[in-house]
Formats: structure tokens, sequence, C-alpha cells
């Protein structure tokens, strides 16, 4: 089973005051899974997939593969042991062998038999869109014939578990695009479990079953793309997923159970847990939960005023401010035109809203 479980795992490099690179890390990774570990750059993404691969050793913490132990304090199982393959960012694959002599490496290695091997290569090749092309050099490939060479030859040897280190980012915004399809339709074809890398949220959303949330080299959220993006775990979640609006507000109790009062009037947000009446919250607002209408402001409705607009083809993104002075985004289809200047009022859709205590806020 292609299960990968992570307890607890930690990694400094150098001294200890210079903080962790990884700190603590929980993760349970299922069989025949999608998962990405997203973050910013230098929140311990690569960190994490390195201890993975064994390419690193942890300071603490247990690394479980099925159910065999292959990182803990008792010892570390190189990477040849682990079952995994692994595509980095520069595919590094090598400029004087053919493409058939770049995939086939992995099943030399292992003694297959030739005609077995060279019938691998072909089903591999053909697998990632490259049938017909073995004899080529990368040299005469494009990047993302290139990109396919490295995964073709990562995949050819059956590992149970795939490692991606941004192995995207070194091409072009379209063709990042169709790779984005073909990894998520080849991981859907093996059923090999991907462990993904990458720093773009919009990546992480369209190709994973669960997305890892990292910053400061520890786990913000772990769940499926809807959850970290409308049920965001804390701010910095929120604001990592795409845009998103923080509305200063009160808790305050109404008719309906609590609510959210942004300028007077109250939102029936969603309060969870701890939150009570009068605590000082931000209330979390995707651009797409703000519904413009014309005229003034009436029950439940914010006033505000269209300060810019700028027209993106599918849609209209508006800057808006309410009456308080807080600016805010809202994006429209662009068939709902508003100009510079309109007073309009806004509803949100509480639904797909969150709440938060505000930092540094005194209750
Ligand atoms: N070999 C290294 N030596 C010292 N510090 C490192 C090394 N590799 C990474 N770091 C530091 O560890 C942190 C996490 O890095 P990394 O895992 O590469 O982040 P990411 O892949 O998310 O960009 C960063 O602060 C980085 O500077
Ligand atoms: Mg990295």
């Amino acid at each position: 089973m292609a299960t990968i479980q992570i307890n607890n795992l930690s990694k400094f490099y150098g001294s200890k005051e210079g903080g962790a690179a990884v700190s603590g890390l929980n993760l349970d990774i299922r069989d025949n899974q999608f998962v990405t570990l997203l973050g910013p750059s230098g929140c311990g993404k690569t960190t994490t997939l390195r201890l993975i691969a064994g390419y690193i050793t942890p300071d603490a913490g247990t690394i479980r593969v099925g159910d065999r132990v292959v990182s803990s304090a008792d010892g570390v199982a190189p990477p040849d042991r682990r079952g995994m393959g692994m595509v980095f960012q520069n595919y590094a694959v090598w400029p004087h062998k053919t493409v058939f002599e770049n995939v086939v490496f992995g099943l030399r290695l292992r003694k297959v038999p030739a005609e077995a091997a060279r019938r691998k290569v072909l089903d591999m090749l053909a697998m990632v869109n490259l049938a017909g092309l073995e004899d080529r050099l990368p040299s005469e490939l494009s990047g993302g014939q290139q990109q396919r060479v490295a995964l073709a030859r990562s995949l050819v040897v059956e590992p149970g578990i795939l490692l991606l280190d941004e192995p995207l980012s070194n091409l072009d915004a379209k063709l990042r695009e169709k790779m984005r399809t073909e990894l998520k339709q080849l991981q859907r074809r093996t059923g090999i479990t991907f462990v993904y890398v990458t720093h773009d949220q919009a990546e992480a959303l369209a190709l994973s079953d669960q997305i890892a949330v990292m910053h400061g080299g520890e786990l913000q959220q772990y769940g499926s793309p809807d959850d970290v993006y409308r049920r965001p775990a804390n701010k910095i979640v929120a604001d990592f997923m795409g845009i998103v609006n923080f509305l200063p507000g009160t808790v305050e109790a109404g008719p309906n159970g609590l609510a959210v009062a942004v300028d007077g009037v109250a939102v029936p947000a969603p309060v969870h847990g701890t939150l009570a009446a009068g605590q000082p919250v931000d209330l979390a607002v995707r651009p797409e939960s703000v519904r413009l209408a014309v005229g003034e402001a009436g029950t439940g409705r914010l006033a505000a005023t269209v300060t810019d607009m700028t027209y993106l083809g599918n849609l209209v993104e508006y800057w808006l401010q309410l009456e308080s002075g807080t600016a805010l985004r809202a994006q429209t289809h662009p068939l709902e035109r508003f100009s510079v200047g309109d007073r309009v009022n806004l509803s949100i859709d509480a639904a797909d809203c969150s709440v938060f205590p505000r930092a540094g806020a005194a209750h």
C-alpha cells in the first residue's frame, strides 16, 4: 500500500536558533491520492519532500510507507529502499541520450530483460504522449516534451509513490496548463500516489485530492481543495488561497444566532466556536461572494461606492469603499456593469465567508 504517514517530523538546517525548516509536521497521505504541499517560497515544501524521499535526515519524527517505518530515531532507509520516484523542477534529462535511452535507464539498472524493458518503455512513452519520439535527443524536443521524458523515466520503474517538486515551473503558462491536465490524468490512470510541491495555489486547486498548506515550516491546514478555499482554517490560509477581503467587524447576537456586524449591518456569517458577542473579528470574504446592486442600501445590505474597476474579459473586478472607509474587491459577471463613482449596495454570500478573531484586538 502506497500510503505515507508522517508524524511529528522536524528538520533544522544548522543551528536550532535559526528556526526549523520543517516543524512538527503530521500528515496522512492515503493510497492512490494526489496530494499537494502548497505554500510560499521558503515554507519548507522541498525539505518535506526530500525528507520523504530520504535525501536528507530529519532531526525528529517518523515516516511510514505502508506499514514500514522508513525513517525514525532508530534509523533511516536510503532513497532507493523507499519505493519512490522523484521528478525535479529542472527535469534533468540526459542531453546526449535518446528519449528511449533516458527512459530505459532504471529498468536496465534493475536488470529487466531487454525485450520486456523495450515494451515497458514504449508503453510508458505512449502513456505520456511521446509515442514515436523514442529516437529523438532532448535537444529535439520542446520543454513540455522533455518534462514528459523525465516523468516517463520516473514512472517506468512503477514506483508506488511519485514525488514531484515544482515540475511545471519552467514551462510557459499555456503548456503548464496542458501538462496540469495530463499529470492529473496520469495519476488517475496509474493509481500511483503523487506528492506534488507547488507555490501556485491555482495549480494546487486544479490538481489535488488533498492540499497541505504550509507556512513557516508548519502545516496550516490539510484538506480538499474546496475545504482550503472555502473553509480556511486561519487567516494565513484564507490569504494564500487566492484573493480575499478581510472586513473588520464585531460579533453580535441577532434573532437567528450570532452574526458579524460590518458597518452597522449584520452579516449572518458562520461564527464558530470560541467567538462570543462583542468580539472584534475579521470577516473573510472572497470577491466572487460579494454581490452588487444599484441604489441605496436596505436591510442587510452594505452601502458602498465604486472607486475603480478592471475589465478582465470573463469577469469584471471592482474596487469598492464602504462608508467606514474599508476597501474591498468584488468580481462579477461582465454583463453586470457599474461605473466608477456609482453608489451601490452590497450583499455578501454568508455561506462562503469565514470569521477570524482580529489579531491584536482586545476583547
Ligand atoms: N541546504 C540548506 N541549508 C540551509 N538552509 C536551507 C537549506 N535548504 C533550505 N533551507 C532553508 O529552509 C527553509 C525551507 O526551505 P525549502 O524547503 O527549500 O522551502 P520551499 O521549497 O518551500 O521553498 C528556508 O528558510 C530555506 O532557506
Ligand atoms: Mg522548493
